[in-house]
Protein backbone atom coordinates (compact mmCIF):
# COMPACT_ATOMS: atom_id res chain seq x y z
CA UNK A 1 0.00 0.00 0.00
CA UNK A 2 1.24 3.51 -0.99
CA UNK A 3 1.61 5.97 2.08
CA UNK A 4 1.73 9.15 2.40
CA UNK A 5 3.59 11.03 5.41
CA UNK A 6 2.74 14.67 5.69
CA UNK A 7 3.39 17.61 7.37
CA UNK A 8 6.54 16.62 8.92
CA UNK A 9 9.59 18.89 8.99
CA UNK A 10 12.37 16.69 6.81
CA UNK A 11 16.42 16.93 8.21
CA UNK A 12 18.62 15.16 6.60
CA UNK A 13 22.79 15.67 6.91
CA UNK A 14 22.44 19.08 4.73
CA UNK A 15 18.92 20.34 4.99
CA UNK A 16 15.82 20.98 6.91
CA UNK A 17 12.95 21.72 5.13
CA UNK A 18 8.82 20.90 5.73
CA UNK A 19 7.10 18.51 2.58
CA UNK A 20 5.24 15.30 2.18
CA UNK A 21 7.24 11.98 1.60
CA UNK A 22 4.51 9.90 -1.06
CA UNK A 23 6.15 6.36 -0.74
CA UNK A 24 5.33 3.47 -3.30
CA UNK A 25 5.84 0.13 -2.12
CA UNK A 26 9.54 0.09 -0.67
CA UNK A 27 10.77 3.59 -2.37
CA UNK A 28 10.50 7.46 -1.56
CA UNK A 29 8.40 8.42 -4.94
CA UNK A 30 7.82 12.07 -4.32
CA UNK A 31 9.44 14.74 -1.73
CA UNK A 32 7.02 18.31 -1.90
CA UNK A 33 4.42 20.31 -0.57
CA UNK A 34 0.70 19.59 -0.44
CA UNK A 35 1.00 16.41 -2.30
CA UNK A 36 -2.13 14.62 -3.63
CA UNK A 37 -2.33 11.16 -2.91
CA UNK A 38 -4.13 8.47 -4.91
CA UNK A 39 -7.17 6.62 -3.10
CA UNK A 40 -6.46 4.14 -0.73
CA UNK A 41 -2.63 5.68 0.05
CA UNK A 42 -2.59 5.54 3.98
CA UNK A 43 -1.94 8.98 5.63
CA UNK A 44 0.57 9.70 8.34
CA UNK A 45 0.31 13.44 10.25
CA UNK A 46 3.64 14.06 11.21
CA UNK A 47 2.45 18.02 11.94
CA UNK A 48 5.09 18.99 14.50
CA UNK A 49 7.42 16.08 14.07
CA UNK A 50 10.56 15.98 12.78
CA UNK A 51 11.42 13.14 9.89
CA UNK A 52 15.07 11.54 9.75
CA UNK A 53 16.20 9.40 7.86
CA UNK A 54 16.29 5.77 8.73
CA UNK A 55 19.58 5.11 11.42
CA UNK A 56 21.80 3.05 10.84
CA UNK A 57 24.21 1.22 13.63
CA UNK A 58 27.36 0.80 11.83
CA UNK A 59 28.70 -2.08 14.86
CA UNK A 60 26.61 -4.69 16.29
CA UNK A 61 27.24 -7.72 17.94
CA UNK A 62 24.21 -9.75 18.04
CA UNK A 63 25.22 -13.70 17.51
CA UNK A 64 28.37 -13.89 19.28
CA UNK A 65 30.55 -16.34 21.16
CA UNK A 66 32.45 -14.43 23.38
CA UNK A 67 34.04 -15.10 26.97
CA UNK A 68 32.99 -18.74 27.88
CA UNK A 69 29.67 -17.71 26.45
CA UNK A 70 27.02 -15.82 24.11
CA UNK A 71 25.78 -12.55 23.88
CA UNK A 72 22.49 -12.71 24.91
CA UNK A 73 20.24 -10.69 21.79
CA UNK A 74 18.82 -12.63 18.68
CA UNK A 75 18.18 -11.40 15.68
CA UNK A 76 14.91 -11.08 16.53
CA UNK A 77 15.31 -9.06 19.80
CA UNK A 78 17.64 -6.85 18.62
CA UNK A 79 16.30 -6.03 15.45
CA UNK A 80 13.15 -5.01 17.45
CA UNK A 81 14.82 -3.00 19.85
CA UNK A 82 16.69 -1.09 17.14
CA UNK A 83 13.47 -0.49 15.11
CA UNK A 84 11.97 0.93 18.46
CA UNK A 85 14.97 3.04 18.79
CA UNK A 86 14.94 4.47 15.52
CA UNK A 87 17.90 2.44 14.19
CA UNK A 88 16.49 0.72 10.50
CA UNK A 89 19.65 -0.64 9.52
CA UNK A 90 22.48 -2.63 11.49
CA UNK A 91 25.77 -3.75 10.42
CA UNK A 92 26.93 -6.74 12.70
CA UNK A 93 30.48 -8.10 13.30
CA UNK A 94 30.75 -11.79 11.77
CA UNK A 95 33.18 -12.82 14.21
CA UNK A 96 34.49 -16.43 14.36
CA UNK A 97 37.11 -16.78 16.36
CA UNK A 98 40.46 -17.98 15.78
CA UNK A 99 39.98 -21.78 15.80
CA UNK A 100 37.45 -21.94 13.29
CA UNK A 101 36.79 -21.84 9.52
CA UNK A 102 35.88 -18.42 8.39
CA UNK A 103 33.62 -18.85 5.49
CA UNK A 104 32.12 -21.22 7.75
CA UNK A 105 31.45 -18.85 10.47
CA UNK A 106 30.30 -16.44 7.45
CA UNK A 107 27.07 -18.82 6.65
CA UNK A 108 26.30 -19.45 10.06
CA UNK A 109 25.92 -15.74 11.12
CA UNK A 110 23.96 -15.66 7.57
CA UNK A 111 21.37 -18.03 8.57
CA UNK A 112 21.07 -16.88 12.15
CA UNK A 113 20.29 -13.85 10.81
CA UNK A 114 18.36 -14.67 7.63
CA UNK A 115 14.23 -14.37 8.13
CA UNK A 116 14.51 -13.59 11.81
CA UNK A 117 15.96 -9.89 11.82
CA UNK A 118 12.70 -7.05 11.57
CA UNK A 119 14.73 -4.74 10.00
CA UNK A 120 17.62 -4.57 7.55
CA UNK A 121 21.19 -5.69 8.20
CA UNK A 122 25.08 -6.49 6.84
CA UNK A 123 28.24 -8.08 7.94
CA UNK A 124 31.51 -6.79 8.14
CA UNK A 125 33.37 -9.86 8.26
CA UNK A 126 35.84 -9.97 10.94
CA UNK A 127 39.73 -11.74 9.76
CA UNK A 128 40.44 -13.73 13.21
CA UNK A 129 43.04 -15.77 11.16
CA UNK A 130 45.20 -15.57 8.00
CA UNK A 131 46.18 -19.00 6.40
CA UNK A 132 45.97 -20.12 3.45
CA UNK A 133 42.74 -20.70 3.10
CA UNK A 134 41.65 -17.15 3.92
CA UNK A 135 42.71 -15.42 0.82
CA UNK A 136 39.93 -17.04 -1.35
CA UNK A 137 37.38 -17.45 1.29
CA UNK A 138 37.65 -13.54 1.57
CA UNK A 139 37.32 -12.88 -2.14
CA UNK A 140 34.27 -15.48 -2.59
CA UNK A 141 32.76 -13.23 1.48
CA UNK A 142 33.26 -9.81 -0.45
CA UNK A 143 31.38 -11.38 -4.37
CA UNK A 144 28.53 -12.15 -1.82
CA UNK A 145 28.37 -8.87 -1.06
CA UNK A 146 30.02 -7.95 2.39
CA UNK A 147 32.28 -5.65 1.61
CA UNK A 148 34.30 -5.26 4.72
CA UNK A 149 37.02 -6.44 7.00
CA UNK A 150 36.90 -6.19 11.12
CA UNK A 151 39.99 -7.18 12.24
CA UNK A 152 40.90 -7.16 16.49
CA UNK A 153 44.43 -5.74 17.23
CA UNK A 154 43.12 -6.98 21.13
CA UNK A 155 41.91 -10.39 22.31
CA UNK A 156 44.61 -12.07 22.39
CA UNK A 157 44.35 -16.34 21.28
CA UNK A 158 40.83 -15.60 20.12
CA UNK A 159 39.86 -12.89 17.71
CA UNK A 160 43.00 -11.03 18.15
CA UNK A 161 45.60 -10.83 14.93
CA UNK A 162 49.61 -10.65 14.92
CA UNK A 163 50.64 -7.67 12.65
CA UNK A 164 52.04 -10.54 9.94
CA UNK A 165 47.69 -11.14 9.54
CA UNK A 166 47.23 -7.65 9.85
CA UNK A 167 49.62 -6.57 7.23
CA UNK A 168 47.86 -9.43 4.70
CA UNK A 169 44.55 -8.62 5.53
CA UNK A 170 45.27 -4.98 4.00
CA UNK A 171 46.81 -5.50 1.73
CA UNK A 172 44.13 -7.90 -0.03
CA UNK A 173 41.63 -5.35 1.57
CA UNK A 174 43.19 -3.06 -0.64
CA UNK A 175 43.45 -4.91 -3.59
CA UNK A 176 39.74 -5.41 -3.52
CA UNK A 177 38.70 -2.28 -2.75
CA UNK A 178 37.28 -3.30 0.90
CA UNK A 179 37.70 -1.07 4.38
CA UNK A 180 38.75 -2.87 7.47
CA UNK A 181 37.41 -2.17 10.60
CA UNK A 182 39.69 -2.52 13.29
CA UNK A 183 39.53 -3.06 17.52
CA UNK A 184 42.41 -1.21 18.54
CA UNK A 185 44.42 -2.19 21.64
CA UNK A 186 47.60 -3.72 22.49
CA UNK A 187 46.98 -6.90 22.70
CA UNK A 188 50.47 -8.18 24.51
CA UNK A 189 50.76 -5.12 26.94
CA UNK A 190 47.01 -5.51 27.77
CA UNK A 191 47.67 -9.65 28.62
CA UNK A 192 50.93 -8.45 30.19
CA UNK A 193 48.97 -6.13 32.50
CA UNK A 194 46.31 -8.35 32.98
CA UNK A 195 48.43 -10.84 34.58
CA UNK A 196 50.76 -8.16 36.85
CA UNK A 197 47.55 -6.49 38.09
CA UNK A 198 45.70 -9.90 38.71
CA UNK A 199 49.32 -11.27 40.89
CA UNK A 200 48.81 -8.71 43.03
CA UNK A 201 45.32 -9.29 43.48
CA UNK A 202 43.37 -6.55 42.03
CA UNK A 203 40.59 -8.64 40.75
CA UNK A 204 37.75 -6.53 40.58
CA UNK A 205 36.27 -5.15 37.24
CA UNK A 206 37.38 -1.51 38.56
CA UNK A 207 41.09 -2.95 37.33
CA UNK A 208 39.94 -3.36 33.81
CA UNK A 209 40.60 0.42 32.83
CA UNK A 210 43.72 0.07 34.44
CA UNK A 211 44.63 -3.27 32.09
CA UNK A 212 43.93 -1.20 29.39
CA UNK A 213 45.25 2.52 29.80
CA UNK A 214 44.46 4.67 27.39
CA UNK A 215 48.09 4.66 26.17
CA UNK A 216 47.83 0.90 25.04
CA UNK A 217 44.10 2.30 22.81
CA UNK A 218 46.75 4.78 21.58
CA UNK A 219 49.29 2.53 20.34
CA UNK A 220 46.82 -0.02 18.41
CA UNK A 221 45.41 3.38 17.02
CA UNK A 222 48.51 4.73 15.94
CA UNK A 223 49.76 1.18 14.67
CA UNK A 224 46.61 0.62 12.30
CA UNK A 225 47.35 3.98 10.81
CA UNK A 226 50.89 3.05 10.19
CA UNK A 227 49.55 -0.48 8.38
CA UNK A 228 46.89 1.37 6.34
CA UNK A 229 49.78 4.06 5.16
CA UNK A 230 51.60 1.32 3.88
CA UNK A 231 49.34 -0.79 2.72
CA UNK A 232 47.16 2.05 0.79
CA UNK A 233 44.35 0.44 2.33
CA UNK A 234 41.03 1.84 3.75
CA UNK A 235 40.65 1.79 7.37
CA UNK A 236 37.93 2.49 10.46
CA UNK A 237 38.76 2.57 14.04
CA UNK A 238 36.01 1.42 16.00
CA UNK A 239 34.87 2.37 19.08
CA UNK A 240 37.60 4.90 20.15
CA UNK A 241 37.28 6.02 23.61
CA UNK A 242 40.24 8.67 24.86
CA UNK A 243 42.06 11.64 23.61
CA UNK A 244 45.41 9.96 23.17
CA UNK A 245 43.84 7.56 20.52
CA UNK A 246 41.98 10.14 18.55
CA UNK A 247 45.14 12.55 18.28
CA UNK A 248 46.89 9.05 16.31
CA UNK A 249 44.01 8.95 14.42
CA UNK A 250 43.86 12.47 13.44
CA UNK A 251 47.56 12.81 12.89
CA UNK A 252 46.78 9.93 10.33
CA UNK A 253 44.08 12.00 9.26
CA UNK A 254 46.51 14.82 8.21
CA UNK A 255 49.08 12.28 6.79
CA UNK A 256 46.99 11.71 3.95
CA UNK A 257 46.08 8.16 5.41
CA UNK A 258 42.82 6.35 4.57
CA UNK A 259 41.26 6.37 8.57
CA UNK A 260 37.66 7.00 9.86
CA UNK A 261 37.05 7.10 13.29
CA UNK A 262 33.58 5.71 15.48
CA UNK A 263 33.17 6.13 18.70
CA UNK A 264 30.51 4.42 20.43
CA UNK A 265 27.40 5.75 22.68
CA UNK A 266 28.91 4.76 26.43
CA UNK A 267 32.18 6.50 25.39
CA UNK A 268 30.15 9.63 24.90
CA UNK A 269 28.00 9.45 28.55
CA UNK A 270 29.90 7.44 30.87
CA UNK A 271 33.40 7.08 32.48
CA UNK A 272 35.17 4.63 34.16
CA UNK A 273 33.69 5.77 37.60
CA UNK A 274 30.56 3.50 36.85
CA UNK A 275 32.93 0.81 36.30
CA UNK A 276 34.79 1.14 39.86
CA UNK A 277 31.19 0.46 41.48
CA UNK A 278 31.16 -2.49 43.99
CA UNK A 279 30.24 -6.01 42.19
CA UNK A 280 28.12 -6.57 39.83
CA UNK A 281 26.86 -3.13 39.11
CA UNK A 282 30.82 -2.53 37.83
CA UNK A 283 30.92 -5.84 35.89
CA UNK A 284 27.88 -4.35 34.34
CA UNK A 285 29.74 -1.17 32.67
CA UNK A 286 33.23 -3.42 31.74
CA UNK A 287 33.53 -3.54 27.98
CA UNK A 288 36.78 -2.27 25.38
CA UNK A 289 38.58 -0.03 25.21
CA UNK A 290 37.02 0.75 29.22
CA UNK A 291 34.53 3.58 29.75
CA UNK A 292 37.78 6.32 30.74
CA UNK A 293 38.25 9.11 33.16
CA UNK A 294 35.39 11.69 32.44
CA UNK A 295 38.11 14.53 31.08
CA UNK A 296 38.09 12.66 27.76
CA UNK A 297 34.01 13.22 27.21
CA UNK A 298 33.70 16.60 25.96
CA UNK A 299 37.14 15.59 23.77
CA UNK A 300 34.86 13.32 22.21
CA UNK A 301 31.98 15.41 21.78
CA UNK A 302 33.81 17.95 20.42
CA UNK A 303 35.75 15.73 17.76
CA UNK A 304 32.23 14.29 16.82
CA UNK A 305 30.70 17.63 16.26
CA UNK A 306 33.81 19.18 14.30
CA UNK A 307 33.75 15.95 12.08
CA UNK A 308 37.23 14.26 13.44
CA UNK A 309 34.96 11.61 14.50
CA UNK A 310 32.94 10.54 11.85
CA UNK A 311 30.35 8.20 13.09
CA UNK A 312 28.60 6.98 15.86
CA UNK A 313 27.48 3.16 16.70
CA UNK A 314 26.60 1.09 19.66
CA UNK A 315 28.75 -1.47 20.03
CA UNK A 316 25.51 -3.47 21.13
CA UNK A 317 26.87 -6.81 23.10
CA UNK A 318 24.84 -7.57 25.77
CA UNK A 319 25.46 -10.30 28.28
CA UNK A 320 23.05 -10.53 31.66
CA UNK A 321 23.81 -10.09 35.35
CA UNK A 322 24.54 -14.00 35.65
CA UNK A 323 27.38 -13.90 32.85
CA UNK A 324 28.94 -10.56 33.79
CA UNK A 325 29.32 -13.13 37.18
CA UNK A 326 31.56 -15.60 35.42
CA UNK A 327 34.18 -12.37 36.01
CA UNK A 328 33.26 -12.47 40.37
CA UNK A 329 37.55 -13.74 41.00
CA UNK A 330 39.07 -12.01 37.84
CA UNK A 331 38.25 -9.30 36.15
CA UNK A 332 39.42 -10.87 32.89
CA UNK A 333 36.76 -13.47 32.47
CA UNK A 334 33.86 -10.55 32.82
CA UNK A 335 32.47 -10.99 29.48
CA UNK A 336 33.16 -7.69 27.88
CA UNK A 337 30.12 -5.63 26.61
CA UNK A 338 27.08 -3.35 27.20
CA UNK A 339 23.74 -2.93 25.09
CA UNK A 340 22.58 0.24 23.18
CA UNK A 341 21.07 -0.18 19.78
CA UNK A 342 17.58 0.77 21.58
CA UNK A 343 19.11 3.33 22.77
CA UNK A 344 21.51 5.54 20.76
CA UNK A 345 19.35 7.86 18.62
CA UNK A 346 17.16 8.74 22.33
CA UNK A 347 20.61 9.80 23.86
CA UNK A 348 22.56 11.28 21.32
CA UNK A 349 19.70 13.74 20.28
CA UNK A 350 19.12 14.59 23.83
CA UNK A 351 22.72 15.03 25.47
CA UNK A 352 23.67 16.41 21.88
CA UNK A 353 21.52 18.11 19.54
CA UNK A 354 18.87 19.23 22.57
CA UNK A 355 21.84 20.11 24.50
CA UNK A 356 23.41 22.20 21.85
CA UNK A 357 26.41 20.39 21.77
CA UNK A 358 25.82 18.71 18.38
CA UNK A 359 24.92 20.25 15.64
CA UNK A 360 20.90 18.18 13.89
CA UNK A 361 22.91 17.71 10.73
CA UNK A 362 25.66 16.19 12.27
CA UNK A 363 23.55 14.38 14.37
CA UNK A 364 21.95 12.81 11.03
CA UNK A 365 25.25 12.70 9.44
CA UNK A 366 27.13 10.54 11.91
CA UNK A 367 24.21 8.47 13.16
CA UNK A 368 22.98 7.98 9.67
CA UNK A 369 24.18 9.06 6.54
CA UNK A 370 28.30 8.72 7.31
CA UNK A 371 27.98 4.91 7.60
CA UNK A 372 25.71 4.34 4.85
CA UNK A 373 28.38 6.25 2.65
CA UNK A 374 31.47 4.11 4.20
CA UNK A 375 30.01 1.25 4.31
CA UNK A 376 28.19 1.45 0.90
CA UNK A 377 24.61 1.70 1.54
CA UNK A 378 24.35 5.38 0.21
CA UNK A 379 22.60 6.46 -1.38
CA UNK A 380 20.21 3.59 -1.12
CA UNK A 381 20.18 4.32 2.66
CA UNK A 382 21.09 6.91 5.36
CA UNK A 383 19.60 10.02 3.38
CA UNK A 384 15.60 11.12 2.64
CA UNK A 385 15.61 11.12 -1.35
CA UNK A 386 13.53 10.19 -4.41
CA UNK A 387 14.26 6.72 -5.46
CA UNK A 388 15.90 6.10 -1.67
CA UNK A 389 14.40 3.15 0.06
CA UNK A 390 11.32 4.56 2.43
CA UNK A 391 13.56 4.00 5.76
CA UNK A 392 12.42 6.84 7.52
CA UNK A 393 12.00 8.03 11.30
CA UNK A 394 9.27 10.25 12.76
CA UNK A 395 10.35 12.05 15.62
CA UNK A 396 8.60 13.15 18.23
CA UNK A 397 10.87 16.12 20.53
CA UNK A 398 8.15 16.48 23.18
CA UNK A 399 8.06 12.98 23.96
CA UNK A 400 9.98 12.70 27.77
CA UNK A 401 11.04 9.40 29.29
CA UNK A 402 13.50 7.34 31.28
CA UNK A 403 15.40 4.24 30.04
CA UNK A 404 14.69 1.04 32.18
CA UNK A 405 15.85 -2.55 31.65
CA UNK A 406 11.68 -2.90 33.05
CA UNK A 407 10.87 -1.28 29.69
CA UNK A 408 13.66 -2.57 27.03
CA UNK A 409 13.40 -4.55 24.14
CA UNK A 410 16.60 -6.00 24.35
CA UNK A 411 17.39 -9.53 25.49
CA UNK A 412 18.82 -8.47 28.94
CA UNK A 413 18.56 -8.31 32.78
CA UNK A 414 19.63 -4.62 32.68
CA UNK A 415 20.82 -1.27 30.99
CA UNK A 416 23.92 0.46 31.16
CA UNK A 417 21.86 4.13 31.25
CA UNK A 418 19.21 3.25 34.28
CA UNK A 419 17.40 6.08 34.71
CA UNK A 420 18.85 8.40 32.41
CA UNK A 421 16.04 11.11 30.78
CA UNK A 422 15.47 10.89 27.22
CA UNK A 423 13.80 14.61 25.41
CA UNK A 424 12.38 13.25 22.39
CA UNK A 425 11.80 9.19 20.59
CA UNK A 426 10.36 8.10 17.01
CA UNK A 427 6.88 8.09 17.04
CA UNK A 428 6.68 6.16 13.73
CA UNK A 429 9.59 3.83 11.95
CA UNK A 430 9.14 2.45 8.41
CA UNK A 431 11.64 0.07 6.92
CA UNK A 432 11.32 -0.02 2.75
CA UNK A 433 8.03 1.54 3.03
CA UNK A 434 6.74 -0.62 6.04
CA UNK A 435 5.42 0.17 9.14
CA UNK A 436 7.40 -1.41 11.97
CA UNK A 437 7.10 1.34 15.14
CA UNK A 438 4.16 3.07 15.67
CA UNK A 439 4.26 4.79 19.09
CA UNK A 440 7.43 3.28 20.86
CA UNK A 441 5.42 -0.70 20.12
CA UNK A 442 6.86 -2.81 17.46
CA UNK A 443 3.75 -3.06 15.21
CA UNK A 444 5.31 -4.73 11.83
CA UNK A 445 6.43 -7.71 10.36
CA UNK A 446 8.95 -9.54 12.40
CA UNK A 447 11.56 -11.51 9.86
CA UNK A 448 10.83 -8.67 7.26
CA UNK A 449 14.51 -7.28 7.26
CA UNK A 450 17.03 -7.57 4.39
CA UNK A 451 20.66 -8.55 4.13
CA UNK A 452 22.06 -5.50 2.18
CA UNK A 453 24.43 -6.51 -0.32
CA UNK A 454 27.11 -3.87 -0.85
CA UNK A 455 30.05 -3.03 -3.52
CA UNK A 456 33.59 -2.45 -2.47
CA UNK A 457 34.18 1.11 -3.14
CA UNK A 458 37.64 1.89 -2.13
CA UNK A 459 39.37 0.80 -5.58
CA UNK A 460 42.48 2.71 -5.19
CA UNK A 461 44.74 5.09 -3.08
CA UNK A 462 42.21 7.94 -4.15
CA UNK A 463 39.10 5.62 -4.52
CA UNK A 464 38.09 6.00 -0.79
CA UNK A 465 37.92 9.56 -0.64
CA UNK A 466 35.99 9.88 -3.75
CA UNK A 467 33.94 7.53 -3.25
CA UNK A 468 32.93 9.95 0.32
CA UNK A 469 32.86 12.88 -1.67
CA UNK A 470 30.94 11.93 -4.46
CA UNK A 471 28.34 10.53 -2.24
CA UNK A 472 27.88 13.56 -0.06
O1 LIG B 1 33.55 -4.78 25.13
C1 LIG B 1 33.25 -4.94 23.95
N1 LIG B 1 33.52 -3.98 23.12
N2 LIG B 1 32.64 -6.07 23.56
C2 LIG B 1 32.31 -6.48 22.27
C3 LIG B 1 33.47 -6.96 21.48
C4 LIG B 1 34.27 -5.81 20.94
O2 LIG B 1 35.42 -5.66 21.27
O3 LIG B 1 33.74 -5.03 20.15
ZN1 LIG C 1 35.96 -4.23 19.88
ZN1 LIG D 1 32.41 -4.56 18.93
Amino acid sequence: MALLIRGGEIVTAESRSCGDIFIEDETITHIGLEFTAPPGTELIDATGKLIFPGFIDPHDHIHLPFMATFAKDTHATASKAALIGGTTTFIEMCCPSRNEDALEGYNIWKRKAAGNSACDYAFHMAVTRYDEKTDAQLREIVRDGTASFKVFLAYKDFFGVNDEELFQTLRLAAELGVITTAHCENAELVSQLQQLLLAEGKTGPEWHEPSRPESVEAEGTSRFATFLEQTGAAGYVVHLSCAPALRAAVEAKLRGVKIYVESVLPHFLLDKGYAELPGVEGMKHVMSPPLRDKRNLPVLWNALQAGLIDTVGTDHCPFDSGQKLLGVNAFTQIPNGIPGIEDRVNLMYTYGVKRGTLDIHRFVDALSTRPAKLFGLFPRKGTIAVGADADLVVYDTNYRGTISAATQNSNNDYNGFEGVAIEGRPSLVTVRGKIQVRDGIFAGEPGRGQLIRRQPQYGGHQAGNEAIAHAG
